[in-house]
């Protein structure tokens, strides 16, 4: 069977950044946005938590945003398939997931197909999951860093777009690791999204190639 290859489109698109809460990594796409290094607008700010400082970050910056209760609805399912339909209704071409602390059902994981980006602070496959900057520190490892990636159906083991290698020090303790993974995610989300609305990115397979500009 022939390899399924993905181009990314190379247009002016239009993104949703989903998250649940402090929204550091959405501030990071938008701020490259307004500074004109994205070509796209953010057509939407989801979250699952009415409170996420996130939210009202975008919205003190005159994004529309949405936050969807899921004690409304009676399974991830439904949920998902309200906030696909939200997201759609936006015309939207890149779901950027920013600290979305939900775990997507497999549904929105096929509609959104080469269509959404994840930021995780380890170095992917290394560390999948929770809490993993302290896991990074118990394990002993001599270097973290950051992960963007395609979704997939499996919880942080889709294609690999870039990483961000971090070194662990003697004396880290997890919020001191954790703020220098933050300084390369907010260099390489923004960077991963440009490179999308570029036309660049390529995936085949697992594998993610940046073609020349
Ligand atoms: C980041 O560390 C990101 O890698 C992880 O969740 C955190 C979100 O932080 N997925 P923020 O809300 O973007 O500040």
């Amino acid at each position: 069977m022939a390899e399924e290859v993905f181009v990314s489109p190379r247009k002016a698109g239009r993104i949703a950044v989903f998250l649940s809460g402090r929204g550091s990594n959405f501030r990071a796409i938008h701020d490259a946005i307004l500074e004109g290094k994205i070509c796209a607008s953010v057509a939407l700010v989801f979250s699952n938590v009415e409170t996420a400082p996130g939210l009202l970050a975008a919205r003190e910056r005159g994004l529309e945003t949405l936050y969807l209760n899921p004690k409304l609805f009676p399974d991830r399912e439904g949920y998902d398939k309200e906030a696909v339909r939200q997201v759609r209704k936006r015309d939207v071409d890149l779901v950027c997931l920013a600290g979305y602390m939900r775990i997507l059902t497999p549904y929105f994981c096929r509609e959104f197909k080469h269509h959404c980006l994840n930021i995780h602070p380890a170095l992917l496959p290394s560390f999948p999951g929770l809490h993993v900057q302290q896991k990074a520190i118990d394990w002993g490892v001599k270097f973290s860093g950051a992960t963007v990636h395609f979704v997939s159906e499996d919880v942080d083991m889709g294609p690999i777009v870039i990483q961000a290698a971090v070194p662990v020090l003697q004396d880290d303790t997890e919020h001191s690791l954790a703020d220098r993974i933050l300084v390369e995610e907010h260099r390489i989300y923004p960077e991963a999204v440009r490179l999308f609305f570029d036309g660049r990115l390529e995936v085949r397979g697992r594998r993610v190639f940046i073609r020349e500009a």
